[in-house]
Protein backbone atom coordinates (compact mmCIF):
# COMPACT_ATOMS: atom_id res chain seq x y z
CA UNK A 1 0.00 0.00 0.00
CA UNK A 2 0.94 3.73 -0.31
CA UNK A 3 2.45 5.00 3.24
CA UNK A 4 2.73 8.25 4.12
CA UNK A 5 5.21 8.89 7.04
CA UNK A 6 4.91 12.11 8.56
CA UNK A 7 8.40 12.85 10.30
CA UNK A 8 8.89 16.35 12.78
CA UNK A 9 12.55 15.82 14.15
CA UNK A 10 15.02 19.14 13.33
CA UNK A 11 18.27 17.33 13.83
CA UNK A 12 19.66 15.32 11.68
CA UNK A 13 21.44 13.03 13.55
CA UNK A 14 18.94 12.24 16.58
CA UNK A 15 17.78 9.23 17.29
CA UNK A 16 14.27 10.80 16.40
CA UNK A 17 15.84 10.82 12.30
CA UNK A 18 17.53 7.00 12.71
CA UNK A 19 13.67 6.42 13.90
CA UNK A 20 12.30 7.90 10.49
CA UNK A 21 15.14 6.03 8.22
CA UNK A 22 14.61 2.64 9.92
CA UNK A 23 10.57 3.10 9.61
CA UNK A 24 10.61 3.80 6.06
CA UNK A 25 13.07 1.56 5.11
CA UNK A 26 11.27 -1.03 6.93
CA UNK A 27 8.13 0.00 5.05
CA UNK A 28 9.77 -0.59 1.67
CA UNK A 29 11.36 -3.95 2.07
CA UNK A 30 7.63 -5.17 3.38
CA UNK A 31 6.53 -3.78 -0.36
CA UNK A 32 5.30 -0.35 0.61
CA UNK A 33 5.08 2.55 -1.33
CA UNK A 34 6.30 4.99 1.16
CA UNK A 35 6.11 8.66 0.58
CA UNK A 36 8.61 10.03 3.07
CA UNK A 37 7.73 13.40 4.45
CA UNK A 38 9.85 15.42 6.35
CA UNK A 39 8.16 18.57 7.70
CA UNK A 40 11.22 19.93 8.72
CA UNK A 41 13.53 19.40 5.57
CA UNK A 42 10.65 20.33 3.70
CA UNK A 43 10.29 23.57 5.35
CA UNK A 44 6.49 23.01 6.40
CA UNK A 45 4.70 25.91 7.10
CA UNK A 46 2.54 25.02 10.46
CA UNK A 47 0.98 29.07 11.04
CA UNK A 48 -2.85 28.78 10.00
CA UNK A 49 -3.08 32.66 9.33
CA UNK A 50 -5.66 34.94 9.34
CA UNK A 51 -6.66 34.21 5.76
CA UNK A 52 -6.43 30.26 6.28
CA UNK A 53 -8.86 30.63 9.12
CA UNK A 54 -10.95 33.15 7.14
CA UNK A 55 -11.72 29.96 4.34
CA UNK A 56 -11.40 27.37 7.20
CA UNK A 57 -14.47 26.12 5.97
CA UNK A 58 -14.43 26.69 2.03
CA UNK A 59 -13.38 23.47 0.14
CA UNK A 60 -11.97 23.85 -2.19
CA UNK A 61 -10.42 27.40 -1.44
CA UNK A 62 -9.13 26.20 1.94
CA UNK A 63 -6.39 23.73 0.23
CA UNK A 64 -5.10 26.30 -1.76
CA UNK A 65 -1.80 27.19 0.14
CA UNK A 66 -1.29 23.64 1.10
CA UNK A 67 -2.54 21.30 -2.14
CA UNK A 68 0.56 19.38 -2.40
CA UNK A 69 -0.01 18.32 1.25
CA UNK A 70 -3.62 17.37 0.27
CA UNK A 71 -2.87 15.40 -2.62
CA UNK A 72 -0.62 13.06 -0.84
CA UNK A 73 -2.87 12.78 2.24
CA UNK A 74 -5.68 12.08 -0.46
CA UNK A 75 -3.57 9.21 -2.01
CA UNK A 76 -2.25 7.64 1.47
CA UNK A 77 -3.50 4.36 2.45
CA UNK A 78 -1.28 3.68 5.66
CA UNK A 79 -0.32 6.14 7.44
CA UNK A 80 2.19 6.56 10.16
CA UNK A 81 3.94 9.36 12.76
CA UNK A 82 7.59 9.44 13.39
CA UNK A 83 8.11 12.31 16.17
CA UNK A 84 9.87 12.82 19.61
CA UNK A 85 7.04 13.99 22.54
CA UNK A 86 7.33 17.92 23.32
CA UNK A 87 4.63 19.32 26.09
CA UNK A 88 3.17 16.22 25.94
CA UNK A 89 1.92 16.94 22.47
CA UNK A 90 3.33 17.14 18.59
CA UNK A 91 5.77 19.57 17.89
CA UNK A 92 4.29 22.34 16.23
CA UNK A 93 5.18 21.49 13.20
CA UNK A 94 3.12 18.63 13.27
CA UNK A 95 0.17 20.04 15.10
CA UNK A 96 0.44 22.90 12.43
CA UNK A 97 0.47 20.26 10.04
CA UNK A 98 -2.84 18.44 11.49
CA UNK A 99 -4.65 22.06 11.22
CA UNK A 100 -3.48 23.32 7.86
CA UNK A 101 -4.15 19.75 6.06
CA UNK A 102 -6.78 18.23 7.62
CA UNK A 103 -8.87 20.74 6.63
CA UNK A 104 -13.13 20.48 5.80
CA UNK A 105 -13.45 18.72 2.65
CA UNK A 106 -10.53 17.10 2.63
CA UNK A 107 -10.19 14.71 6.20
CA UNK A 108 -14.01 15.15 6.99
CA UNK A 109 -16.99 16.95 5.97
CA UNK A 110 -19.74 18.39 7.78
CA UNK A 111 -23.16 17.16 7.36
CA UNK A 112 -25.97 18.40 9.26
CA UNK A 113 -23.40 19.37 12.17
CA UNK A 114 -21.92 16.27 11.93
CA UNK A 115 -18.68 14.79 11.15
CA UNK A 116 -18.20 12.23 8.18
CA UNK A 117 -14.68 11.00 7.99
CA UNK A 118 -12.93 11.41 4.56
CA UNK A 119 -10.00 9.50 4.95
CA UNK A 120 -11.38 6.08 4.72
CA UNK A 121 -9.03 5.15 2.42
CA UNK A 122 -6.68 4.82 4.94
CA UNK A 123 -6.21 1.49 5.87
CA UNK A 124 -3.73 1.32 8.89
CA UNK A 125 -1.96 3.90 11.35
CA UNK A 126 1.36 3.93 12.96
CA UNK A 127 2.96 6.00 15.37
CA UNK A 128 6.55 5.59 16.64
CA UNK A 129 7.14 8.17 19.54
CA UNK A 130 9.92 8.87 21.72
CA UNK A 131 9.32 10.60 25.35
CA UNK A 132 11.33 12.21 27.69
CA UNK A 133 9.09 11.28 30.35
CA UNK A 134 8.57 7.56 32.30
CA UNK A 135 5.47 5.70 31.34
CA UNK A 136 4.28 6.47 34.57
CA UNK A 137 4.63 10.57 34.66
CA UNK A 138 3.13 10.00 31.31
CA UNK A 139 0.32 8.38 32.38
CA UNK A 140 -0.16 10.59 35.60
CA UNK A 141 0.06 13.19 32.83
CA UNK A 142 -3.00 11.63 31.12
CA UNK A 143 -0.76 10.59 27.86
CA UNK A 144 -2.28 13.09 25.54
CA UNK A 145 -0.18 12.37 22.65
CA UNK A 146 -1.21 8.33 23.03
CA UNK A 147 -4.84 9.09 22.72
CA UNK A 148 -4.51 11.59 19.90
CA UNK A 149 -3.53 8.70 18.12
CA UNK A 150 -5.28 5.60 19.45
CA UNK A 151 -8.46 7.67 19.60
CA UNK A 152 -8.46 10.77 18.09
CA UNK A 153 -6.68 10.19 14.32
CA UNK A 154 -7.80 6.88 14.73
CA UNK A 155 -12.03 8.03 14.80
CA UNK A 156 -10.90 10.77 11.62
CA UNK A 157 -9.53 7.91 9.97
CA UNK A 158 -11.62 4.92 10.87
CA UNK A 159 -12.33 2.85 14.19
CA UNK A 160 -12.11 -0.15 13.29
CA UNK A 161 -8.63 0.32 11.69
CA UNK A 162 -6.04 -1.50 13.72
CA UNK A 163 -3.28 1.06 15.42
CA UNK A 164 0.45 0.19 16.11
CA UNK A 165 1.42 2.37 18.65
CA UNK A 166 5.07 2.23 19.31
CA UNK A 167 6.82 4.44 22.25
CA UNK A 168 9.99 4.70 23.98
CA UNK A 169 9.78 6.21 27.15
CA UNK A 170 12.16 7.67 29.19
CA UNK A 171 14.71 8.97 26.96
CA UNK A 172 16.30 10.98 29.52
CA UNK A 173 17.97 7.39 30.99
CA UNK A 174 18.10 5.76 27.53
CA UNK A 175 21.20 2.98 26.56
CA UNK A 176 22.14 2.09 23.65
CA UNK A 177 20.60 -1.32 24.72
CA UNK A 178 16.92 0.47 25.08
CA UNK A 179 17.90 2.35 21.90
CA UNK A 180 18.55 -0.84 19.94
CA UNK A 181 15.75 -2.87 21.48
CA UNK A 182 13.44 -0.39 20.20
CA UNK A 183 14.90 0.03 16.90
CA UNK A 184 14.05 -3.43 16.45
CA UNK A 185 11.06 -3.40 17.51
CA UNK A 186 10.07 -0.73 15.06
CA UNK A 187 11.79 -2.50 12.27
CA UNK A 188 9.81 -5.52 12.69
CA UNK A 189 6.53 -3.87 12.97
CA UNK A 190 7.03 -1.44 10.56
CA UNK A 191 8.21 -4.89 8.27
CA UNK A 192 4.45 -6.66 9.17
CA UNK A 193 2.78 -2.85 8.80
C1 LIG B 1 10.79 21.39 23.62
C2 LIG B 1 10.80 20.03 24.30
C3 LIG B 1 9.73 19.69 25.09
C4 LIG B 1 9.66 18.42 25.66
N1 LIG B 1 8.56 18.06 26.38
C5 LIG B 1 8.41 16.79 26.79
C6 LIG B 1 7.21 16.36 27.42
O1 LIG B 1 6.29 17.13 27.66
N2 LIG B 1 7.09 15.05 27.76
C7 LIG B 1 8.08 14.15 27.52
O2 LIG B 1 7.89 12.96 27.81
N3 LIG B 1 9.24 14.53 26.96
C8 LIG B 1 9.43 15.81 26.57
N4 LIG B 1 10.58 16.20 25.95
C9 LIG B 1 11.65 15.22 25.76
C10 LIG B 1 11.62 14.64 24.34
O3 LIG B 1 10.47 13.87 24.13
C11 LIG B 1 12.87 13.80 24.14
O4 LIG B 1 13.98 14.65 24.22
C12 LIG B 1 12.89 13.15 22.82
O5 LIG B 1 11.84 12.25 22.70
C13 LIG B 1 14.21 12.44 22.67
O6 LIG B 1 14.44 12.19 21.32
P1 LIG B 1 15.62 12.88 20.52
O7 LIG B 1 16.87 12.66 21.34
O8 LIG B 1 15.64 12.14 19.23
O9 LIG B 1 15.26 14.31 20.42
C14 LIG B 1 10.71 17.49 25.44
C15 LIG B 1 11.83 17.87 24.67
C16 LIG B 1 11.87 19.13 24.09
C17 LIG B 1 13.07 19.51 23.26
Amino acid sequence: MRVLVLHSHPVEESFGKALYHETTAALRRAGHEVDACDLYAEGFDPVLSCHDRMVYHDYPENTALVRPYVERLKQAEGLVLVTPIWNFGFPAILKGYFDRVWLPGVSFDLVDGKVQSKLRHIRKLGAVLTYGATPFRAFVAGNPPKKIVKRVLRAQIDPRRPVHFLAHYDMNNCTAETRGKFVEKVRHTMERF
